[in-house]
Formats: C-alpha cells, structure tokens, sequence
C-alpha cells in the first residue's frame, strides 16, 4: 500500500480523563495495553509527571515499528499481547487502558485478511510474527471444530453449514487462501440475510476472535491486572 494507513483514536480524551489521576502524581505508572497508533499513549505521555512512566503492549510488528518512533524516556513498548501485562511489578500501576479489538491499519490493509471488503491473504493474526493464519488453521480444522468456533465466537446460526461448507471446499478444490474465497463460501451457506449486514461478518469476527485468542488475553489480562494496580488504581 502506498498510502499510510490512518487510525483515529476512540474516546480519545474520555479514556485518558477517566485513567488519569486530577491530582496528577509526579511518579504515576500507566499501562496501555493496546497501543495500536499511540493516540491514547501520545495523550498520557502529554499529561504524565516527570518521573511518570508509560508501558504500553501490542502485538503487532506495525504498530511496534510505529512506537520505535518515540523517543519519550518515560515510554516503553513491548511487542507481547496484554496477556502479559501482570508480569510488571506487584502494586506498581495507577491505571490500566485497554482499547479492544483491531485498528483501521490492520482491517483496512488487504494484506492483513482481516475483512471480506478486500481480497487478500486470509490471515487475520494480530501477531503476523507468530502463531497459525486462519488460513493455516482451516486447513486441517476438523467440521466440528470450525463448528464451534464460528458458533460460540460469531454467535453464527448457520455455523455448521458453513464448517460444512469449508470441508467440502478443502475435499475438491484444496486450501482455503484468500478472503474472497471465505466470504464467498459462506455467502453460499448462510441461507438468510440480516439487513445492511455482509453474511460474511459474524464469520470472519469468530475467526479472528479465535486466531488471536482474544477472550483468553482479556482473561489474563483482567487477573494481571488485579495483581499490578495499586489500591484505587483504575480499569479502562
Ligand atoms: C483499537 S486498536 C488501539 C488503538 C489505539 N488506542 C490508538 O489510539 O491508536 C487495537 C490495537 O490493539 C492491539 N491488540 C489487540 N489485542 C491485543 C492483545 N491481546 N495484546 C496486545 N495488543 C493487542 C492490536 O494489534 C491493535 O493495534
């Protein structure tokens, strides 16, 4: 792609506000989980003290390479899910900010296979680093599986006709490998059509639901969490 992909930050000023502590300590450690293009993390670091400290996480390469860029002392990054964020010393964070879910640089890039809007790779890692493509995934998932995947995940009530649907396609025409092929595929088993709604999109959320682990992070997370922040500390 040559042009940069753009995100703007949601509830910028509402989450930084609500995370903040008013009587602005001079040491206070915040935690954002979720970096993605730094708008919550250029804010705090704009009202942090100067002995504050900013840890921020992200698993994606981009949005890291995009953290490299700032050379605040007071900032750090690391390229881990949140998951890990209860790793950081017992009692030792004000305030823990997570912005769930994917970014506009990751849905909006065909090579990233995260939407049916686009052909690309069907990959949908957060993470490209590590960890199977849902394309990987599909390949030897068995139906039941896939079933429950797109089931319990996109809460999808054509789930095992699409699981079918994918089988049969592996069984004749080999690998599933691109977005376009998926959307299709299931456009062929979902058999009803919710208005202004791709029949594609509850698939492709359970897919990335379950290629990134992303309740099992927020679980982790949620227990961490409870082990770093200070008495009073805040959850956002
Ligand atoms: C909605 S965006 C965050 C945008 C960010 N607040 C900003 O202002 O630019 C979500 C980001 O969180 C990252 N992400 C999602 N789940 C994650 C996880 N479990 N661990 C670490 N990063 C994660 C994604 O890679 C993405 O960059």
């Amino acid at each position: 792609m040559n042009q940069p992909l753009l995100h703007t930050t949601v509830l910028l000023n509402e989450a930084v506000d609500a995370l903040l502590d008013p009587s602005h300590p001079d040491a206070a450690t915040y935690v954002d989980g979720t970096f993605g293009r730094g708008g919550h993390s250029g804010l705090i670091l704009s009202r942090l003290g100067p002995n504050g400290r900013l840890v921020a996480f992200d698993k994606d390469p981009q949005a890291i390479e995009a953290a490299a860029r700032i050379t605040d002392a007071r900032f750090s990054i690391r390229h881990e899910g949140f998951s890990h964020l209860g790793e950081l010393p017992e009692s030792s964070v004000d305030g823990v900010l997570l912005d769930l879910g994917v970014s506009s640089p990751q849905i909006d890039d065909p090579e990233r296979g995260f939407s049916f809007r686009f052909d690309g790779p069907l990959d949908m890692r957060m993470d490209t680093t590590r960890g199977e493509s849902v394309a990987q995934w599909l390949e030897d998932a068995e139906a039941k599986q896939i079933t429950e995947v797109i089931r319990d995940y996109g809460e999808e009530r054509f789930a095992g006709p699409i699981a079918k649907a994918i089988v049969a396609w592996r069984e004749t025409r080999g690998p599933i490998t691109s977005t376009s092929e998926l959307a299709d595929l299931v456009a062929g088993a979902v058999k009803t059509r919710e208005q202004g709604q791709n029949p594609a999109t509850r698939t492709f959320q359970a897919l990335r639901i379950f290629i990134n682990a992303e309740l099992e992070e927020l679980q982790q997370a949620l227990a961490g969490s409870l082990r770093i922040l200070k008495p009073a500390g805040v959850w956002w």
